[in-house]
């Protein structure tokens, strides 16, 4: 069992009036499941409105023929379920909790969740039947509510990109995994200067300010015939270079081929929401994530590109605490 903090001063948390509370009187409230250290106007607003409108999209357990969740976190950690017994693991930006739901249902480990948005609502929804083994928290990866050197395990997938300062971001999870503990970090490479010349960053100066809904309908809306375009210049074989300059998320490279048309367009409206409205975006490349890791102690075994599923590739660092 992992010791609650209050992240602000570091003081020892105890359960109270349905939240926890610290020696000095401050109050952390627990709503829907999730203890509270901050508010919900914060960067990652996009992120609270975007996975509780679609709660249940990426959730394998709910959606026929999806294993994309399971197959992305079993290849990038390669962990099985009887090595995660009694173990604490640490999962930073759970976003509506497909990696949490993979990690309980497949492993008897102790999870302790957490996202700086109202995710976390969304999150409590799908996995909150796991009862006491799941723990779940509305904080910030740079004041998490643990003492250093708590866990076993720290995972934090697709997040990292998101983030203001993602070398300062490596740091606090390092910081909180034991000396001997694993960190595996999942994110966004970045190859050369071509990977940011696309529609992704040509929108998004604009995109970003706009209101949530907005933006999401305006998606909605143009979503049937930007996907027709996509697929007419893949067919035509000029999708490589074509399809950069569409806003509408990269579906022959990205999303599995074997979903119904309804699911896939869903996937499609969730994921170019997701490239267009975050407020910070600066994928990394391989090597200089690499680098900070092992700056922060952690002595990297993988570094590199993992396949998962259908042949889709995602950057991962990987390591143990020195
Ligand atoms: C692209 S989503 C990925 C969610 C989940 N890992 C998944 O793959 O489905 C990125 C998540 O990182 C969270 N995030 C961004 N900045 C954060 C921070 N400073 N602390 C904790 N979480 C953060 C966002 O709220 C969001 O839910």
């Amino acid at each position: 069992m992992i010791q609650l903090i209050n992240p602000y001063n570091n003081h020892p948390l105890t359960e109270k009036d349905g939240g926890y509370a610290d020696d000095t009187g401050a109050f952390f409230p627990k709503i829907e499941g999730a203890v509270r250290f901050v508010k919900d106007d914060n960067y990652t607003e996009n992120f609270g409105f975007q996975w509780n409108t679609f709660q249940k999209t990426q959730i394998d357990s709910l959606q026929s023929n999806h294993t994309q969740s399971k197959d992305r976190l079993f290849a990038v950690t390669g962990w099985d379920k009887i090595s995660l017994k009694g173990v604490d693991v640490l999962e930073v930006g759970s976003g509506a909790g497909r990696f949490s739901q993979v990690v309980l249902d497949n492993t008897d480990a102790n999870l302790y969740s957490l996202d700086y948005s109202n995710a976390v609502s969304a999150n409590y929804r799908n996995n909150g039947h796991h009862g006491d083994r799941f723990k779940l928290f509305q904080a910030s990866i740079y004041e998490m509510p643990f003492p250093d050197n708590s866990f076993d395990k720290v995972f934090c997938f697709g997040v990292l990109q998101h983030t203001p300062d993602f070398k300062k971001s490596v740091k606090c999870l390092i910081d909180k995994a034991k000396p001997g503990g694993e960190v595996l970090l999942d994110f966004y490479p970045v190859k050369g200067w071509f990977s940011t010349i696309n529609a992704k960053y040509i929108f998004r100066p604009f995109t970003k300010r706009m209101s949530h809904p907005k933006l999401l309908r305006l998606i909605d809306k143009n979503a049937n015939w930007l996907m027709k375009l996509h697929y007419f210049f893949h067919k035509i074989g000029v999708g490589k270079i074509a399809n950069r300059f569409l806003p509408v998320v990269d579906i022959t490279r990205t999303l599995p081929s074997n979903l119904s048309k309804q699911q896939l367009r869903e996937l499609v409206v969730l994921d170019t929401f997701d490239m267009f409205s975050p407020e910070h975006d600066h994928p990394q490349p391989i090597a200089r994530v690499a680098k900070w890791c092992n700056e922060f102690n952690l002595d990297v075994k993988f570094a590199g590109l993992v396949t998962y599923g259908d042949n889709f590739r995602v950057a991962v660092v990987k390591g143990i605490k020195r």
